[in-house]
């Protein structure tokens, strides 16, 4: 019987996930906890609009949990020899340097926290991965557990672990839904009972024939495997949209036509500005580094085009503005809508809108940039530019280049536009009036809507030109 769990990391996934566990596991203590104290006091604030993660519905699970039986700490030690459960739910990026720098994952954080377990931990404790992790991780995860387990044997209380893959498949923006309602939970493990203890937590609201249980490596594998079916989708319907251009095809047609075919299925075959997120990208290089090391380099090949798509694909979008716009961009306004990588979330790590952006600056264009949720100071971080403030942007407007500037409300970020962005697919934007936008643009004006969610004839009809992703018309 679980009644303590301590989860390390307090980020997108460690922060909901464990919110969720502990509103459907009442009886369970659930404690999670991060390096990082700015974090877990945002994890804390009283005011539910400042929590560090924005996700719709995130805010009424946490108030019904907080300080019941889910708490957020930065007493890691004693997180960790209070629980008899411990999730390792800790950032695993791209190595920047050394071995692997650019494709493998840096395991470093899950070493460490491996570490810190092996130190702190009483008793038995089932450790259970929720980072995304390459291939055969658990074995490293191991070993470490198991040289402290040979160093406690001489004690009087010694310490005795499971360890078991158990990975997310939760998508921001709907983070609370897909983690209430998952379409399955994969447990990876060689020990039975450590298997149906996790089983236990999770049979308090999913049904148990969407319970997964196989080997460890499969789980592992299995989770790099669905980012990569899954980018490898947003990439081949992008590249048929570029010949969709290129023909008089249109994209959503392609797409409603091909979705319906029942093995092909509807899903994830949204054209837009490239997949964004901190996950395929990611996920997919690690594919690739794994290929390649276990000697499979078409493998390897076959799975780093996926990304290469995407990149030139986000490129391509640049491009095409750059060209509509007489083939510079120098002093002209650009209105960039929606900076997130996608819509319900405040989170920019690996948006489009990063490469584009870059791409525009480096034109000579001046940007105002609207996001409802993604913090400036996160866009500046992104951009490696600051910000000018909004007087002196409204000046350099016209008449200098590649400048930035933030907005609170996308009319007063369209004001003086040469054209307008859409880059994520807030619905707020599909409801935009085009007719008083384009009153306060500069002409001739364009709208380019790389999300495919405004209503095109409302555009054209406010004196407007047009172009949306994929579509050749
Ligand atoms: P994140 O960067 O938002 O959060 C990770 C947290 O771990 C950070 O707050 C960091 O301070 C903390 N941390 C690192 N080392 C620590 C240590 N030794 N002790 C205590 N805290 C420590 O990352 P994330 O988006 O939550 O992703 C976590 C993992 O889940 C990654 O492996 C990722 O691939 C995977 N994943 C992410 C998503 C997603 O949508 N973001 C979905 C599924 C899986
Ligand atoms: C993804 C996986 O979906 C999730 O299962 C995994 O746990 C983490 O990685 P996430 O990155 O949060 O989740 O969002 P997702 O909805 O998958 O979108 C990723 C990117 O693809 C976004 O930039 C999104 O805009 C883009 N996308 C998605 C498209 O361009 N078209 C689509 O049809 C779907």
């Amino acid at each position: 019987m679980i009644s303590n769990i301590c989860c390390i990391g307090a980020g997108f996934v460690g922060g909901p996930t464990m919110a969720v566990i502990a509103d459907r596991c009442p009886s369970v203590k659930v404690t999670v906890v991060d390096i990082n104290s700015e974090r877990i006091n945002a994890w804390n604030n009283s005011d539910l609009s400042k929590l560090p993660v924005y996700e719709p519905g995130l805010d009424q699970v946490i108030e019904r949990a907080r300080n019941r039986n889910l708490f957020f700490s930065i007493d890691v030690k004693s997180a960790i020899a209070s629980a008899d459960m411990v999730f390792i739910s800790v950032n695993t990026p791209t190595k920047t340097q050394g071995l692997g720098a650019g494709k493998a994952s840096d395991l470093r954080w899950v070493e460490a926290c491996a570490r810190q377990v092996a130190s702190f931990a009483k008793g038995h404790t089932i450790v259970v991965e929720k980072s995304t992790l390459p291939v055969r991780t658990a074995e490293v995860i191991q070993n470490i557990l198991k040289a402290a387990q040979d160093a406690s044997k001489n004690k009087t209380s010694s310490s005795t672990f499971s360890v078991l893959s158990n990975p997310e498949f939760l998508a921001e923006g709907t983070a609370v839904k897909d983690l209430e309602a998952p379409d399955r939970v994969l447990i990876g493990g060689d020990n039975k009972d450590a298997i149906e203890s996790l089983v236990s937590i999770y049979r308090n609201w999913v049904p148990e024939n969407k319970i997964l249980r196989t080997n460890i490596w499969s789980s592992e594998l299995a989770k790099l495997t669905a980012n990569a079916f899954l980018a490898q989708r947003i990439s081949s319907i992008n590249s048929i949209g570029a010949l969709c251009e290129a023909t008089g095809a249109d994209i959503r047609e392609v797409a409603r036509a091909i979705g319906t075919d029942s093995r092909i299925g509807s899903k994830f075959l949204e054209a837009g500005p490239g997949f964004g997120g901190s996950c395929f990208k990611k996920d997919i290089l690690n594919l690739v580094y794994l290929s390649r090391y276990f000697g499979l380099p078409e493998v390897a090949d076959f799975w780093e085009e996926v990304v290469k798509l995407n990149t030139w694909h986000q490129q391509r979008i640049s491009s095409i503005i750059v060209k509509k716009l007489f083939g510079t961009l120098s002093g002209k306004r650009i209105a960039i809508l929606g900076f997130a990588f996608k819509a319900n979330t405040n989170d920019t790590r690996e948006s489009s809108a990063i490469q584009i952006g870059k791409d525009l600056l480096d034109e000579g264009a001046n940007l105002a940039i609207h996001d409802p949720k993604v913090d400036p100071n996160q866009i500046e971080k992104d951009l490696g530019l600051q910000q000018v403030n909004k007087d002196e942007f409204e000046r350099i407007s016209n008449n200098n280049y590649g400048s930035w500037s933030f907005f609170n409300e996308a009319s007063k970020a369209c004001s003086s536009a040469d054209a307008v962005l859409i880059l994520t697919e807030w619905y707020q934007y599909s409801q935009i009036n085009w007719d008083e936008i384009a009153l306060e643009m500069r002409k001739p004006a364009w709208v380019f809507d790389a999300r495919s969610i405004v209503d095109s004839d409302k555009v054209v009809n406010a004196g407007l030109n047009f172009w949306r992703v994929g579509d050749g018309a």
